[in-house]
């Protein structure tokens, strides 16, 4: 058995977790930033490195004192290593390295997209390669035939901008608040998914790839016409809309053992509803992380970390951050 300790600052979560190789969650600990941003409207690097640095040492150490562990019982010290702001990446990895060098660990660098993308393993241990996965997140939105630890044969990409982004924008077109997701999430509660004519970008086309940058074009037309409920409900039902159109056209072209979907957007219930039904509809298991698994944390860090212990998968201490870094 591996204790794998995890750390995730590559955006505006700090979080520090401990997780054995079966899966047992001896500690997490996560910090949000969302008050510091939200003055702004969105996330602000600088702000963001900055707060990385005070907490997630304070975090490191709760999280050792809640398993009951000191560094020396922990098997390998696993950190983002990018894709994210490169501030924050610098933070966390460079503490990750601080902690391996003084206490004689190994190091694993982990890309936060595979983090996401093998954290349904972490809940679903059942859950065999290959999957389809979708990961939806506010950098990213992907089609991924996941082959094994390492091996991501990716499907599709958006041509413009992210689901999560989507999301995010929308909701300051719409004057919601931040972070987005969960603010369109709970107005379209209350609003008519038909209320407003929006489009699908991409809908119907023959390779399974994503744009929702003219859906957020047209949310800033119809602004003012409708209530922000219709509005928001009507765009939540147009990314919904396509997310399971792109998807069925990726389960046309492999064979997986089951649909997964992960990152921020996963957390929306709409979106977890639709891509179950899509699911079944292909006699395929479906597998959705808990909500608090879908947004950024350092369990799946802790996860991949464990994965790629258990694959003799170590970085050395010069490792780079890395921005950018597509799986
Ligand atoms: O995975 P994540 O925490 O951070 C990134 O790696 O990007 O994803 C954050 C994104 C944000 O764009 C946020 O608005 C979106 O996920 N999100 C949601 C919901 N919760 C978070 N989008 C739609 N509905 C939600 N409930
Ligand atoms: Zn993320």
């Amino acid at each position: 058995m591996a204790l794998i300790l995890g750390l995730e600052s590559s955006c505006d979560e700090t979080a520090a977790a401990l997780v054995e190789s079966d899966g047992t969650i001896r500690a997490h600990k996560l910090a949000r930033q969302d008050a510091a941003h939200r003055p702004y409207g969105g996330v602000v690097p600088e702000i963001a490195a900055r707060a990385h640095v005070e907490v997630l040492g304070p975090l490191v150490e709760a999280a050792l004192e809640e398993a009951g562990v000191t560094l020396d019982q922990v098997d390998a010290i696993a950190a983002t290593a990018g894709p994210g702001l490169i501030g924050g990446v610098m933070v966390g990895l460079v503490t990750g390295k601080a902690l391996a060098l003084a206490a004689g660990k190994p190091l694993i660098a982990v890309n936060h997209l595979e983090g996401h993308g093998l954290s349904p393993r972490l809940t679903d241990r059942d859950l065999a390669f290959p999957y389809l996965l979708l990961l939806v997140s506010g950098g990213h939105c992907q089609l991924l035939l996941v082959e094994g630890v390492g091996q991501y044969r990716r499907l599709a990409t958006t041509i413009d901008d992210a689901a999560g982004e989507a999301f995010d924008k929308t909701a300051k077109i719409l004057g919601l608040g931040f972070p987005g997701g969960p603010a369109v999430e709970a107005a379209a509660a209350k609003g008519n998914p038909k209320a407003v004519a929006l489009p699908r970008p991409l809908l119907g086309s023959g390779e399974p790839h994503f744009s929702f940058a003219g859906l957020k074009s047209a949310v800033a037309r119809v602004v003012g016409q409708y209530s922000p409920e219709d509005i928001a409900a009507s765009f939540q039902q147009a990314v919904v809309d396509c997310l399971v159109d792109r998807t069925r056209i990726a389960l046309a072209k492999v064979r997986p053992t089951a649909l997964v979907v992960a990152g921020g957007v996963a957390a929306n219930t709409a979106v977890r509803a639709a891509l179950e039904s899509l699911a079944a509809d292909h006699d395929l298991a479906f597998v959705a992380p808990p909500l608090w698994l879908c947004t950024d944390n350092a369990a799946m860090i802790a996860w991949a970390g464990v994965e790629r212990h258990a694959a003799g998968l170590f970085d050395s201490l010069d490792v780079p951050a890395r921005p950018r870094w597509p799986l």
